[in-house]
């Protein structure tokens, strides 16, 4: 999987390279042929949640938080990169929640979301751009696991995904632990640059297991919860 950048990056895929990291995507157009290409084997490696540990940490965290606000049932909850919806899976079967969103850039990762009957409605949709205007503070809350990544969704984004949300509203993000402890990716300076401009404030960070696809080489993972301001 792992394939170098032309751009600015390519310090930071050198750095990830020689740690092994397995967080370094194809970008751009390749991106997204490369989620569609992806999407009838991604759950494969889901496996009951013995590799994929970020799906059941991060339904996990996200429940917690909402439960300490009492949170309806079905408030309504955006899943923002939601590949082939095992966390609204996971949200739904688990946890009871029963009025999702979600939103992702690949049409066949959305078909795959769709045959699990968890979500109301399927948004497709480039976080890297402008185009979700309309579904601006319109979502209680919201969760995006395994989407902030080195590659796959750029820290920029993060603004889309608090606009999303009303005010008050939760948002339960996931890292993983080498994107987030380095300063060249980004992610944890735009959580932080957000946060001092008032745009949301930290209530949770926990660092925990994320990906085991290879166990001489599990990677970790920070679960982030922050409450739109
Ligand atoms: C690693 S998968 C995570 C999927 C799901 N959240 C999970 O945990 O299984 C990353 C997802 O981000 C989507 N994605 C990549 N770039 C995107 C973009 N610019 N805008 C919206 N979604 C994007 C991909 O299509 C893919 O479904």
């Amino acid at each position: 999987m792992a394939k170098s950048s032309t751009s600015d990056d390519s310090k930071l895929y050198q750095f990830l390279q020689e740690r092994n990291d397995p967080g370094v995507f194809p970008e751009g157009k390749e991106s997204l042929d490369y989620w569609n290409e992806v999407a009838d084997r991604y759950d494969n490696n889901y496996n009951g949640g013995i590799s994929f540990k970020h799906i059941t940490i991060g339904a996990r965290e996200f429940d917690k938080h909402l439960m300490m606000k009492d949170v309806p049932k079905n408030a309504k909850i955006a899943d923002i990169g939601s590949g082939t919806g095992l966390i609204g899976q996971k949200l739904k079967e688990e946890y009871h929640y029963s009025n999702m969103t979600a939103f992702d850039i690949s049409p066949a990762m959305l078909e795959k979301a769709k045959e699990k009957s968890c979500y109301n409605d399927f948004v497709i949709s480039d976080l890297h751009t402008d185009e979700l205007v309309e579904y601006h503070q319109q979502f209680d809350h919201a969760i995006s696991i395994a989407c902030f990544v080195l590659g796959i969704i750029k820290p920029q984004a993060l603004e889309t995904v608090a606009r999303l949300v009303k005010s008050g509203g939760l948002v339960t993000l996931s890292f993983r632990e080498k994107n987030y402890d380095n300063e060249l990716t980004g992610y944890r300076q735009k959580v932080e640059k957000m946060e001092k401009a008032g745009v949301w404030k930290q209530i949770s960070i926990v660092l925990d297991e994320y990906m085991c696809l290879d166990p001489d080489n599990a990677v970790r993972g920070y679960y982030v919860t922050l409450q739109v301001c």
